[in-house]
């Protein structure tokens, strides 16, 4: 549980005089909750508390492992963090699982609104590998900018003409039915007002990509997988799920060195890659699941790189994972591209005296803070 602000911000005071104009973001993650209350003063969002819960123990296994809880489980664990982190507002968005989720760029014909209304759901069955009931359809006509350099893709492939003039690229997002009224009951049983889901790669880019005229990689290490986007001009280009995470090097590490998997979580956390205690059975077990992570996202990378001629002109780790001391060194080491780290709270005012611990745990808060953030929007 970290939870540093709960104890200044989260009581009676501030509750009281902002209630009503707090916003929460919860992001239900695989291995943990994360939570994230902000306000709106004077334009800016203030950070006013935030929380993050593991998971495992509700499943009778350790922190930082994956799980696969029910709906009344979630809520419980929910309940739980939202709790310890004194969060006083019920008005919250929550995160979809990419996983759970579809996302295609298509091409339509330049009709009117109401045309196109008709026609996608009609289209989408040709992207969307299960009946179209099965899921809920949601979709946006890409912005001019991203219509243009879309028009790279149309060159390559001889329609220059047509793409330009005639057809328009929308961004189809599906969500499995079942998936949503697993989360409707999550809100239910937590006694939350929540005004949307949004899947988690759209609040990362709200909370960590400030200027994207140029593509990027996002990173977003879990604990059982690994998600790569590449996103331009704020549009998810191209996205792949990897299926090792932070949990493998735990999980390595146990097995190297003969420990419980919660020692092994617990020595990882502590010594990062190259091991306080100078142990290289810890590098060794570290840097083999990186290995393969890295050699997944440089394949992923250099594919965009050869089909739009563009290159990646940055690499930005998210997620529990990239919380590993000595990652962004490392990662510097094997990519010859810019490499850093998400700064969701960045994009928030908070007390001086936390930015140190807000710096070194945003890359686990990339999805919460993104969420809160669009809530903020939402209500002003
Ligand atoms: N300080 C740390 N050092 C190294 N690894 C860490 C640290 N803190 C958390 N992790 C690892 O991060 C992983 C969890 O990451 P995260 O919270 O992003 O996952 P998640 O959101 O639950 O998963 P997913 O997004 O895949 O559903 C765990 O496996 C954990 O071991
Ligand atoms: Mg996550």
């Amino acid at each position: 549980m970290v939870n540093p602000l709960g104890k200044l911000f989260g009581g009676s005071i501030f509750g009281f005089l902002h209630k009503g104009s707090s916003v929460l973001g919860i992001d239900i993650g695989s291995s943990s909750i994360k939570v994230v209350q902000l306000r709106k003063e004077r334009g800016a969002a203030v950070l006013e508390t935030y929380g993050e819960l593991s998971l495992g123990p509700y499943a009778g296994i350790e922190i930082g492992r994956a799980v696969n809880l029910d709906a009344e489980k979630l809520a419980e664990a929910l309940l739980d963090v939202l709790k310890e982190a004194n969060i006083t507002t019920k008005n919250c968005g929550i995160s979809i699982p990419f996983a759970a989720s579809l996302i295609s760029l298509i091409k339509m014909p330049m009709l009117n609104e109401a045309q196109l209304k008709k026609m996608i759901p009609i289209e989408a069955r040709k992207y969307i590998p299960v009946p179209i009931t099965e899921v809920a359809l949601d979709w946006f006509i890409l912005p001019e900018e991203g219509r243009r350099f879309l028009s790279s893709e149309a060159e390559a492939e001889g329609e220059v003409e047509e793409a330009k003039f005639r057809k328009v690229d929308v961004l189809l997002v599906a969500i499995h039915n079942e998936t949503l009224a697993k989360y409707n009951a999550v809100v239910a049983r937590g006694n939350l007002v929540a005004s949307f889901f949004e899947i988690e790669i759209f609040s990362t880019i709200r909370s960590t990509i400030v200027q994207n005229t140029t593509p990027i990689m996002v990173i977003d290490m879990g604990a059982a997988t690994t998600k790569l986007y590449i996103v331009e001009y704020g549009i998810v280009r191209s996205s792949h799920i990897v299926n090792k995470g932070a949990q493998d090097i735990t999980l390595a590490l146990s097995r190297m060195l003969g420990v419980s998997v919660a020692k092994a979580e617990e020595i990882k956390r502590e010594s990062g890659i190259t091991g306080k205690s100078g142990d290289q059975n810890i590098s060794t077990a570290a840097l083999l699941t990186l290995e393969y992570i890295f050699s997944e996202s440089k394949r992923v990378m250099l594919q965009y790189q050869e089909r739009y001629r563009r290159n990646i002109s940055s690499i930005l780790f998210v997620g529990g994972g990239a919380l590993l001391k000595g990652l962004l060194p490392h990662a510097q080491t094997k990519f010859e591209t810019d490499v850093r780290l998400g700064l969701p709270f960045s994009r928030t005012q908070s007390p001086a005296f936390l930015e140190q611990v807000l710096l070194e745990t945003g890359p686990s808060f990339s999805v919460a803070v993104g969420i809160a953030l669009r809530k903020l929007e939402e209500m002003s």
